[in-house]
């Protein structure tokens, strides 16, 4: 039984491992597509940027869907939101799946 038990633990650890490893990897993604499109000229991140819209907990408040409506359909989003911020957010339409992926899973990543 204690066998059968420490492997069990083994497995699990690794399969956490694993599933840690592209969740990082991801955040380093986003990351550099976030400085890539400029978006702190409008934001901030940890006091970086613009700070009169911090997107310090934005992962908390939004779900990944809306997180993604913001970057490629801002109009969209802020009508939702009814948001009246200026100037207001340009769309990203443009960006590959990749990129949009990797900024969606960074964004997410800001929880605290
Ligand atoms: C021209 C300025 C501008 C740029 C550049 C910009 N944004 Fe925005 N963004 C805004 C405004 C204005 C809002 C609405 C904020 C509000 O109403 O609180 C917003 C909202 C957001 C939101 C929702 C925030 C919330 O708290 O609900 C996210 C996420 C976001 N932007 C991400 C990005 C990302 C990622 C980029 C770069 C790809 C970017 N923005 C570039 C102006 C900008």
């Amino acid at each position: 039984m204690y066998r059968f038990c420490s492997i069990t633990l083994t497995v699990l650890g690794g399969t956490l491992l694993l599933s840690a490893g592209p969740a990082l990897a991801q955040t380093e993604a986003g990351i550099k597509v976030y400085a890539a499109q400029k978006c702190s000229i409008c934001h901030s991140i940890a006091g970086q940027g613009n700070k009169k819209l911090p997107l310090d907990k934005v992962g908390a408040k939004l779900s990944a869907d809306q997180i993604r409506e913001w970057i490629v359909a801002p109009a969209d989003a802020a009508t939702k939101a009814k948001s009246t911020a200026k100037p207001a957010m340009k769309a990203y339409p443009n960006l590959p799946k990749a990129d949009l992926d990797a900024l969606v899973g960074y964004m997410k990543s800001l929880a605290k």
